[in-house]
């Protein structure tokens, strides 16, 4: 029966009032925004240290498919990543296709046979990340999981998929965009793969709405993005890896925000920036998701994605987070306590070229008469007790090991 058209304008301008003014909800939404209760998810107790692995979206974005991903496995085998700590292979968005007649996702024409593609992956001793979003369409408008969260998750799991990238994106436009929603909506998906029980590594990705880094670790996940997209341009990164630094309380193992992935290797920045990256990344610290094709990887791209000394930064155990020490102009001299006892102090040209000046006094007492200290770039001892003294390129950094001699 036809409402009369009096109610059916008013249920119009309600449904119309019901949306946010912010966000991209859609006000065609085929499905009510449904008040969602879903109970804190546990730690599934897996990424200790900041993930490391390859994603496909900064190099390869839409035309990322099954062959590539197994090119890149192959490459991380043979320039050595995977021995440097790189083990994660991560699929970005694009793959998926149909949902089967009993509602499983299938994957689509560039992807094939999902279940071979893992194995392929698990064989060279890595492991195989996937994407999805909680609404009905990915950001790129294919087929995400709403309505079908555990089922997606049983299917990534038979897969052996052991990494997921939840994009809230298509979820705009069937709940109102709320902190509640995004809460609810994140713990659904950090529940169902609980559930499912595989291992997943559990990554959030919107970008920094309503705090997540405060309410993140209620949803089950690991890792949760911090800021909008990246790209590769110095003031992208760079603005995206120092607004960090105001967030570091909020990270640690097992639990990591994330101010997206590396664009070192895919030639928007100089080497200097790119070297900026991968030590203000490790300082911070954050996860390393190299996003570069790495089949054509020139020296310098190699040199920064395998130094073992800043890697070793980034996965140190304990986990503390970097803070700002001071600042020397247009330099940020961060600090960082290591699990060892040692520090690891960053200096960051943010203009251009600087010389930088510090006793390793400023580091505290046990530091002011006897240290050692090491250039985790130049792979050098640094003897001196004198006050360091280093010349930095523009958007150049520099990373120091200081090792107090007497504790
Ligand atoms: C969003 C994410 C990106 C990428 C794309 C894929 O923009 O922030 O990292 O996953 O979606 O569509």
């Amino acid at each position: 029966m036809q409402l009369p058209l009096s109610y059916r304008v008013i249920a119009t301008v309600l449904a119309f009032l019901a949306v946010p003014v912010t966000g991209c909800a859609n006000a065609n939404a085929s499905e009510p925004a449904a008040p969602l209760a879903v109970a804190p998810v546990p730690s599934n107790g897996l990424a200790a240290t900041p993930p490391m692995g390859w994603n496909s979206w900064n190099h390869f974005a839409g035309r990322i498919t099954a062959a590539d991903v197994r090119a890149m496995a192959d490459a991380i085998v043979a320039n050595g990543m995977r021995e440097a700590g790189y083990v994660y292979v991560n699929i970005d968005d694009t793959w998926e296709g149909d949902r089967n007649a009993a509602g499983d996702i299938q994957p689509n024409d560039k992807f094939g046979d999902m279940k071979a593609l893992a194995d392929y992956v698990h064989a060279r001793g890595l492991k195989l990340g996937i994407y999805s979003s909680p609404g009905a369409k990915t950001c790129a408008g294919f087929a995400g999981s709403h309505g079908h969260e555990e089922q997606d998750a049983r299917q990534f799991a038979a897969w052996g998929i052991d990494y997921l990238k939840y994009d809230y994106c298509g979820a705009r436009d069937i709940y109102p965009v709320t902190q509640r929603n995004q809460e609810m909506l994140f713990r659904k998906m950090g529940a169902a793969l609980l559930k499912a029980g595989r291992p997943v590594v559990y990554s959030l990705s919107q970008s920094g709405e309503f705090d997540i880094w405060r309410w993140g670790p209620q949803t089950g996940a690991n890792l949760w993005r911090t800021t909008p997209d990246i790209s590769d341009d110095w003031n992208s990164m760079s603005q995206r890896g120092f607004r960090q630094l105001e967030l570091s309380a909020w990270s640690g193992p097992g639990h990591w925000s994330d101010p997206d992935m590396l664009e070192i290797g895919n030639g928007g920045m100089s080497t200097d920036e790119y070297r900026t990256q991968m030590s203000l990344w490790s300082m911070l610290p954050a996860p390393l998701l190299a996003g570069n094709d790495l089949r054509t990887m020139d020296a310098a791209t190699r040199e920064i994605l395998l130094n073992r000394e800043v890697i070793a930064v980034d996965q140190d155990p304990a986990g503390h987070p970097a803070r700002r020490l001071e600042r020397q102009g247009d330099v940020e001299v961060l600090v960082r306590d290591m699990a060892d006892g040692s520090v690891v102090v960053g200096f960051f040209n943010r203009g251009e070229k600087a010389t930088v000046r510090l006793p390793w006094r400023r580091l505290g007492n046990r530091f002011a008469t006897a240290a050692q200290a090491r250039d985790l770039w130049l792979h050098t001892a640094i003897d001196s007790m004198a006050p360091f003294v280093a010349t930095l390129p523009r958007h150049g950094a520099s990373l120091i090991r200081v090792i107090a001699a007497t504790r």
